[in-house]
């Protein structure tokens, strides 16, 4: 293959999808330090596992909207839509 081509096939080529995997299992791990590595929870934090996904997407959409000092509120803030479904794509499809 010509050089210029594969310079132009690693220009299109989009790096940016592994980026944002990347970041939302960065973010995943975040959540785990409260909620545990399965998501089970501990004695101060309920388990996010009898959640349905629908639940845990509303209850997030809910924590990104409020304004209140709730750890969730506050720590919700840097996510988006997008950030959410992928997280409950990503937590819910692992969870047996
Ligand atoms: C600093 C600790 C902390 C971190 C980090 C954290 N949470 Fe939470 N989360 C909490 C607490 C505290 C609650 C409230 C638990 C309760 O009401 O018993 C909560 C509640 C929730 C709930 C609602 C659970 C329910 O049954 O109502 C969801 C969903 C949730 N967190 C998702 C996440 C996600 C996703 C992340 C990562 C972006 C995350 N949390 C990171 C502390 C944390």
């Amino acid at each position: 293959m010509k050089k210029s081509k594969l310079f132009i096939l690693l220009i299109l080529f989009p790096f940016h999808i592994f980026a944002n995997d990347i970041e939302i299992n960065v973010i995943i791990e975040n959540c785990k330090s409260c909620h545990g590595q399965n998501y089970e929870g501990n004695n101060y934090i309920k388990s996010l596992k009898p959640l349905e996904k629908e639940e845990f997407i509303s209850k997030m959409i809910k924590y990104v909207n409020s304004n209140n000092d709730h750890v969730m509120s506050r720590i919700s803030k840097v996510l988006n839509k997008k950030d959410i479904l992928k997280m409950a794509d990503e937590i819910y499809e692992k969870i047996e």
